[in-house]
């Protein structure tokens, strides 16, 4: 049994993404008001990795047996808040979501599995809402920036709308061309492989891990065009699994708001009629087009062809290993959103975020972790009844404020005119 305690334990620290969510948070302004433990399955990796990032002393190691559940319930207790790297989610991160549903202790992890998201919510909801462990999926590249580009353009309409249901919304994703590391291709090539056929159906439905299931159904698209801009895209590689993340947070809200007798007024709310969709920003209609063909080409292949699976493997990155950090690196997420018709009003946010999709993920999930463990009365009603949520509807304004501290994030909301109604506007 371990006897140490930290306020912020990271799991799966010596893989690539776990360093760098280490890395944030030893220099995070913060750092002399939490204790940090690292851990993972190989001591001497560990010590390594200390070394390595010269970490301070006060640094504390565990390193555990993901495979004894009494081993990973140990570590998880010596805990207020986990961030968990361990993937690929579905193959080994199970036990540790249910020894924090378990022990009430905080949870995020950079998962983008929703298939193993729907096994957490339906196995540990219910078991953290009695703990109330606040547990967050999906808090790194997948899918912090799409759900926060959602929430700020809804907050914004509702100071003009307050009681207007949004309508369509849409995120065009710019990212550098940064490559995969050895764990997510790892993840996706082990997940064609050993997820059971029979569950990729429900990956085809955008609020499988909602709460309320009435969504407004979005035609498949291989071209986008954002409502008023001249913003086009192709199929977002990511798209599939952001999506489920926002319309899991619209159905939290949503179940709240319908369930609530006296409106909880400080909560904001998507409404009924909300529709999300996502793509990745192309330079026009003709190159969106030719994105899409080739990104579903290359699915396909991936997906049915053992070869090409054999060949990534051999020769794509290892385990351990991932693209150099992009620090200099911009991400832009442009979201419009609409009210319903009739007579629309229409929000462009524009989120940047400096640095690489791998560096941002270390932000997210280290300022995640953060709110959870300060931020405590500042979080939303929803985290406050614990749970498996998402990163805004637990997080929301708190998280917004920690981004733009942290100097990584900024934003930019715009109302937007459709030409016609311009000159009145
Ligand atoms: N959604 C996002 O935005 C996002 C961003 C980044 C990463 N990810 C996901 O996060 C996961 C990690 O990615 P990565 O690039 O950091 O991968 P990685 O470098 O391969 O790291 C994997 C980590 O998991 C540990 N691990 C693997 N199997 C284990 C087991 N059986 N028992 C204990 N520990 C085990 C590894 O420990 P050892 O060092 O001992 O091997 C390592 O610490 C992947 O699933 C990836 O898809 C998602």
């Amino acid at each position: 049994m371990v006897s140490q305690r930290v306020d912020v334990l990271v799991l799966g620290a010596t893989g690539y993404t776990g360093k760098l969510i280490v890395q944030y948070l030893e220099s995070h302004p913060q750092r002399d008001q939490f204790s940090l433990g690292i851990a993972g399955r190989s001591l001497q990796k560990l010590q390594i990795l200390s070394k390595e990032l010269s970490l301070s002393s006060d640094v504390s190691i565990f390193a555990f047996d993901i495979t004894s559940y009494a081993e990973v319930e140990g570590v998880v207790q010596t805990a207020s808040v986990v961030i968990n790297c361990i993937g690929p989610f579905f193959k080994w991160s199970t036990p540790i979501v249910r020894a924090c549903a378990h022990n009430g202790v905080h949870y995020v992890d950079i998962n983008g599995e929703p298939l193993w998201m729907k096994d957490i919510i339906q196995g540990y909801d219910f078991e953290a809402s009695n703990t109330k462990a606040i547990i967050i999926p999906a808090s790194g590249t997948d899918s912090v920036p799409s759900d926060l580009a959602v929430y700020l353009s809804a907050r914004e309409l509702a100071k003009k709308r307050p009681n207007a249901s949004i309508g369509q919304s849409l995120t065009a994703v710019k990212m550098p061309d940064s490559g995969l590391s050895g764990g997510t291709l790892h993840t996706i090539i082990t997940s064609i492989e050993e997820v059971p056929r029979h569950k990729w159906s429900d990956s085809m439905i955008p609020h499988m891990l909602s709460p309320v299931h009435n969504a407004v159904e979005v035609p498949f698209r291989m071209v986008w065009n954002l409502p008023h801009t001249n913003i086009y895209g192709g199929i977002s590689p990511m798209g599939s699994v952001n999506e489920k993340v926002v319309y899991r947070t619209w159905g939290l809200l949503e179940a709240r708001a319908l369930s609530t007798a006296h409106r909880d007024r400080k909560s904001i709310r998507y409404g009924p009629k909300f529709q999300y969709d996502e793509c990745a920003e192309a330079y026009s209609r003709i190159t969106g087009l030719l994105w899409s063909v080739t990104f579903m080409t290359s699915l396909v292949a991936i997906a049915l062809l053992p070869p090409v699976r054999w060949f990534l493997k051999m020769f794509g990155p290892q385990t351990g290993s991932g693209p150099k950090h992009y620090d200099g690196a911009i991400m832009t997420y442009t979201n419009v959103t609409s009210t319903d018709a009739p007579n629309p009003d229409h929000v462009q946010t524009t989120v940047t975020f400096k640095g690489g999709p791998y560096s941002m993920t270390a932000v997210f999930a280290g300022e995640s972790a953060l709110a959870l463990l300060f931020d405590h009365d500042k979080l939303t009603n929803l985290a406050k009844e614990g749970g498996v949520l998402t990163p805004m509807s637990a997080l929301g304004d708190t998280l917004v404020e920690r981004l733009l501290k942290s100097g990584r994030v900024s934003y930019v909301t715009k109302p937007l005119y459709p030409k016609d109604t311009r000159k009145t506007a």
